[in-house]
């Protein structure tokens, strides 16, 4: 058997563990023949695939390392023109592949999903930091991305405390506020301002205010992809040719601006961008990213073509790739993390007193 594995979408900490996973349990369990394509869908759409075999020795050592050794690819989109759809379709043949391993976001997975209702037989494997794929209750990445947060957040809160000052920490996550949410609570937070909840302006400079008053200084944290109550999202840029053409940050100078004028201390601004993508991955995701790895080998060797691995209610396991490739998984209005900022303390942006 000989198996393609590609890399598409955004990096994350954890997809080398999954190569790694997905080409050990091929190898040991079957014999297969892996081979790992780079640039994600880039490299199956060039005149000449750019392919290399991933050999045991290839993708040994690589479970703590960062970023992804085949490369990736955000722009390329096989589904672009029934012409770039065919190329990928020959190109996979004139491989020999049997099969094809696409761990991605869910762009590649919308992209695997096309593919394969073209007969290409396609597993997916979820990726994000943002942990906001449908179907799927855990993506490695997050966990790490959650980590990094909550440590620039403790940075913050010294910094702050010394200067009484409102820190803004902006994370990234894009229409899902989970990493805001999350890090936001293990970095004690004061408020939390995520895109499923949009923020009452007044409200948020009421709670920098009172503290304040006593003293004490304001850590906000804010997912990218949050907004005033009645405002727009911040968009830093719009990339059109991209599977997701509009690029989300800035949202914690454009709340900075809207708070300076309303309280007395001095507002800072802090965007984290990519340092949250970067580095190596947990504990927690090298196990994650290993079992979906071994997960999707299962799948290869089940021939369950079409389908994504899942963590669902604490379980490995999968759903059809056309339950994952459309829409994003948000944090739910009752979510239990939500009760609980909200029952200690924590401001979510709230109107008082509503
Ligand atoms: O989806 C992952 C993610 O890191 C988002 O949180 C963020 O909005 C986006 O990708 C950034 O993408 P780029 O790498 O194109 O700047």
């Amino acid at each position: 058997m000989r198996i393609g594995i590609l890399t598409g979408g955004g990096d994350c900490p954890g997809l080398n563990a999954v190569i790694r996973a997905v080409a050990k349990s091929l190898m040991r369990q079957c014999g297969a023949e892996v081979i790992g394509i780079e640039d994600g869908f880039a490299g199956l759409l060039e005149d000449a695939p750019r392919v290399r075999p991933l050999t045991w020795e290839a993708v040994s050592g690589i479970l703590m390392l960062g970023g992804t050794i085949l490369g990736t690819s955000n722009r390329a989109d096989p589904l672009r023109s029934p012409a770039d759809t065919e190329r990928v379709l020959r190109h996979v043949q004139a491989l020999g592949l049997q099969g094809l391993v696409v761990i991605g976001g869910d762009g590649s997975m919308r992209i695997a999903h096309g593919l394969a209702a073209h007969g290409l037989r396609v597993v997916g494997v979820p990726k994000t930091i943002d942990n906001d794929i449908p179907g799927c209750e855990r993506s490695f990445g997050f966990d790490t991305a959650v980590a990094t947060v909550t440590e620039a957040i403790e940075r913050l809160q010294t910094t702050a405390q010394s200067h009484g000052r409102v820190m803004i920490v902006e994370t990234m996550g894009r229409y899902a506020g989970w990493i805001a949410l999350e890090a936001g609570l293990a970095g004690a937070a004061d408020v939390i301002l995520l895109p499923e909840i949009d923020y009452d302006i007044e409200a948020v400079a009421a709670v920098c205010r009172a503290r304040a008053q006593r003293r004490r200084h304001t850590i906000v944290c804010i997912g990218e992809g949050a907004k005033p109550v009645g405002g727009a999202l911040t968009v830093q840029a719009h990339e059109a040719g991209r599977p997701e053409p509009l690029r989300l940050g800035g949202v914690a100078h454009a709340l900075a601006q809207a708070l300076q004028p309303r309280v007395s201390s001095e507002v800072r601004a802090t965007v984290l961008g990519h340092v949250q993508r970067g580095g190596s991955p947990t504990p927690f995701d090298r196990v994650l990213a290993t079992q979906y790895g071994n997960e999707a080998a299962q799948l290869v060797m089940a021939a369950a073509w079409g389908r994504m691995v899942t963590l669902q209610q604490g379980r490995l396991g999968s759903v059809a790739l056309a339950d994952a490739a459309h829409g994003s998984r948000q944090v739910p209005p009752d979510h239990a993390l939500l009760r609980a900022a909200r029952q200690i303390g924590v401001h979510l942006g709230e109107r008082l007193g509503a």
